[in-house]
């Protein structure tokens, strides 16, 4: 991605509840934070906007600017968009610490063709809705994908689509939905099992493993 007008962006401002210990962008795995190894994987990158939890010290010596982030994700990204500079922007979450570069050249290929991409993935377990507490209709797996981050867009499109958002008080948990709402398509590339979310404690362990077999 050198030299490419993008400009990245890092919702950081979770209090990572579900797992517990304090936010994400601070957690240690490998010997590095969350946030180290999100600035790592964009090192190449022209601007980076980071969100951080109100009243968080942005870490010294990391090359990125900081902002304070919202009360939800959505509204953390949307104060990144007003301050992006560049045409493009990655917008990728810090709970995701293992973004290779040719996912991030895939997004971005597909991003610059069309306006609007992300990276998803088959679903390989058997989907079930339940009934109660018991096991009800299977959600055909073949039909459903995973959705991952970076999601890449025309800056100004998603600025369009978080204040389409805005104005008829729509909340997402990601931007393709954002700018999907406003009517416009989102590409699909292939994501990677590694780019994995760090969710639940057991996820870390998996994140330690994967870490030491992680060239940096
Ligand atoms: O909790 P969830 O999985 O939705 O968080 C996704 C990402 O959004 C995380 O990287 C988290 O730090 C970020 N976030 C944020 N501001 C919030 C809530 C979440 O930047 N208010």
């Amino acid at each position: 991605m050198r030299g490419v007008e993008v400009s990245v962006l890092i919702p950081a401002a979770g209090n990572g509840e579900r797992l517990g210990l304090g936010p994400k962008a601070f957690l240690r795995v490998g010997g590095r934070t969350l946030l180290e190894w999100a600035l790592e994987a964009f090192r190449e990158a022209a601007e980076v906007l980071v969100a951080l939890p109100p009243g968080a010290e942005p870490p010294e010596a990391l090359r990125a600017t900081f902002l304070e982030g919202g009360r939800t994700r959505q509204e953390s990204v949307a104060r990144l968009l007003e301050a992006a500079s560049l045409p493009l922007v990655l917008v990728h979450d810090v709970a995701r610490p293992f973004v290779s570069r040719a996912l991030v050249e895939r997004v971005l290929e597909a991003t610059r063709a069309t306006g609007a991409a992300v990276p998803v993935l088959p679903v390989p377990d058997t989907l079930v809705r339940p009934e109660g507490e018991g096991y009800g209709e299977v959600v055909p797996r073949e039909a459903l994908r995973l959705v991952q981050t970076p999601q890449g867009f025309f800056t100004a499109l998603l600025r369009e689509a978080h204040a389409y958002a805005r104005r008829r008080g729509l909340a997402a948990t990601d931007d393709a939905q954002l700018v999907r709402a406003l009517g416009y398509p989102v590409a699909l590339v292939a994501g990677e099992r590694t780019a994995f979310k760090i969710t639940y404690p057991e996820d870390l362990t998996l994140a330690e493993a994967l870490a030491r077999a992680w060239n940096v």
